[in-house]
């Protein structure tokens, strides 16, 4: 028997949505040669912060990568604390526990699966030199209350946007409400370029320079009079003048390219009716699950957009079927691609081999037995969501 096509859009990968104003734009870029962080990147990077409200962007290779030069920023380094949530992809913990400072992990709180701030502030101490939220699912988190926290300690905020392009709190964008934000464009994400890539925002000048600086090795060129420029000036046109290179400090190569970046700019066009398509569907899935005995469908705070890159249910004791249950009956019998985001990062072998454990954050350890995330992207048809919300119905 052929396989529905709903079926299919709910088996696939969300994978990114490309249409011909990205093709157009990528044959602009080969007709330059495709460079690398030449002039695409600069007007994408402008037009990103531009959308987020901030005076600067620097595109990155990914959201990963974006974190390192975020926590470098911040000075974070050897004896330091970061605060973050263990309900985050790794990569958010390893950006500082990579530079040799401990991540301290504060519990969520339950109706959002966001940092709670009052766990945070207990976590505080004179070593604590960031504190990381993550706007998890594309929700952003209480900012007003975590920005007051950091503040009392001289303390450098970064947001993790990687799930929030386009999201807001009290109508400002995410990437603007911290010292630092950073998004990914991984083909998963709301926006994507061409598999990988990410941005960072700020409106910090020192912030914004260091991070200029160590993307790119640290290199500056030196001019003979005694000038140093940054690397991004050696794109110049050759011939002015002979300069050659120092580098600062020990440095990355995380630039972004061209072809990335001229997709970005399309992608960002794109963004709004993007995340408008998830916001729809979301509001179809509440409307319709809400009323299952024992499936908790998504909270939404009333100060914030909630963009849903992921849209999660809790599956409680009363719906009569484990989340395991659920996702293998949802996955094996109804093809249907569900995922649980995330284990909790003071879980893992990594960092329970750091000193984590059960027990550290017992709220997040209680929801993970709980989240499950239902498959949600902008190219699911109706006929999908409506196969999607009968077939969990049917699990009653
Ligand atoms: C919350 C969060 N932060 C950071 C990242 C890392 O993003 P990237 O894949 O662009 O490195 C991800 C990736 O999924 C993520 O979900």
């Amino acid at each position: 028997m052929a396989i529905p096509k709903a079926i299919l859009e709910l088996e696939f990968n969300h994978g990114a949505i490309y249409g011909e104003e990205e093709a157009a734009a990528l044959m602009e870029v080969l007709s330059c040669s495709a460079p690398s962080t030449g002039p695409k990147v600069k007007e994408f990077e402008e037009a990103f912060a531009d959308y987020c409200a901030t005076r600067y962007g620097l595109a990155v290779t990914s959201a990963t990568t974006g974190l390192q030069l975020a926590m470098i920023a911040a000075g974070v380094g050897p004896g330091d604390e970061v605060i973050t949530t263990p309900i985050s992809w790794i990569s958010t913990a390893n950006a500082a526990a990579a530079l040799g400072a401990k991540v301290v992990f504060a519990d969520v709180d339950p109706q959002t699966l966001n940092l709670d701030p009052a766990s945070v502030a207990r976590k505080v101490t004179g070593r604590t030199r960031v504190i990381l939220p993550v706007h998890l699912y594309g929700q952003c988190c209480d900012m007003d209350a975590l920005n007051e926290i950091a503040q009392h300690g001289n303390i450098t905020v970064i947001e993790d946007c990687a799930h929030a392009a386009g999201g807001e709190y009290k109508g400002r964008k995410a990437g603007s409400l911290g010292d630092i934000g950073v998004f990914s464009f991984h083909q998963q994400k709301n926006i994507a370029t061409l598999g990988e890539g990410g941005l960072v925002t700020t409106s910090r000048k020192e912030l914004y320079e260091k991070m200029l600086s160590f993307r790119s090795l640290c290199c500056r060129t030196y001019d003979p009079k005694g000038k140093y420029l940054p690397i991004d000036e050696t794109l110049l046109p050759m011939g002015k003048r002979y300069w050659y290179l120092d580098f600062d400090d020990i440095g990355f190569n995380y630039r972004m390219t061209d072809a990335q970046a001229a997709v970005g700019l399309a992608q960002l066009r794109k963004l709004d009716a993007f995340n408008e398509r998830r916001i729809e569907i979301a509001s179809i899935y509440s409307r319709e699950l809400s009323g299952v005995r024992g499936l908790s469908v998504p909270y939404i705070s009333p100060d914030t957009k909630h963009v849903f890159h992921v849209y999660c249910v809790l599956v409680q004791p009363e719906f009569g079927m484990s989340k395991e249950d659920f996702m293998w009956e949802l996955c094996m019998e109804k093809r249907i691609k569900v995922w649980s985001h995330y284990m909790p990062i003071h879980l893992t072998t990594a960092y329970r081999n750091l000193g984590n454990g059960p027990g550290d954050c017992p709220v997040a350890e209680r929801l993970f037995e709980q989240y499950v995330s239902l498959p949600i992207h902008p190219r699911m048809t109706d006929e999908a969501i409506g196969y999607l919300i009968e077939s969990v119905r049917g699990l009653v």
